[in-house]
């Protein structure tokens, strides 16, 4: 099944929303893969942000992605990347619709509490760039027969 990577960013850590972020995908029906707290590179931070280099905003990234520990997740279900991406909202947090996460919890472009991945390809990336092989779980999640149809799961 699909998988995708979410970073909760330093402000969300300090701002005691770990917990909260959590939550959400869970109670979405999403199942949790990996997580762990870590602190970010520059080399991390150059690979992972590398679309972003010639931005004028990018020293000023780096550097707060830096501040503080990160919580990675890796979060799996049918179509999850296009799905917490809607869960989490638009970058610029003041104007994300109520009801996302950044909606409901945030005002800040930057300050925006959560990354997670844009694609799939960018999940695989990203997953390689954070996780080793024994840090992932396969274990079967028993309530998954109420969140998908059969016919759903074996897509
Ligand atoms: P995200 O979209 O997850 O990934 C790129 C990050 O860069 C973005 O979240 C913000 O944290 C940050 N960002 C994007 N645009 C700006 C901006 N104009 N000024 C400052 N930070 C930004």
């Amino acid at each position: 099944m699909e998988q995708t990577v979410v970073l909760v960013k330093p402000d969300g850590v300090q701002r005691g929303l770990i917990g909260e972020i959590i939550a959400r995908f869970e109670q979405k029906g999403l199942k949790l893969s990996s997580i762990k707290m870590i602190s970010l590179t520059d080399a991390i931070l150059d690979e992972w942000y590398a679309h972003h280099k010639d931005k004028p905003f990018f020293p000023g990234l780096k550097s707060y992605m830096k501040s503080y520990p990160v919580v990675a997740m890796l979060w799996e279900g049918i179509d999850v990347v296009a799905t917490v991406r809607t869960m989490i909202g638009i970058t610029k947090a003041r104007d994300a619709a109520p009801g996302t996460i950044r909606g409901d919890f945030a005002m800040s472009q930057q300050y925006n509490l959560i990354h997670a991945s844009e694609d799939v390809a960018a999940a695989e990336r990203e997953q390689r760039i954070i996780f080793r092989d024994n840090e992932i779980f396969d274990w079967q999640k028993i309530d998954e027969v109420h969140i998908y149809l059969d016919t759903e799961r074996s897509r």
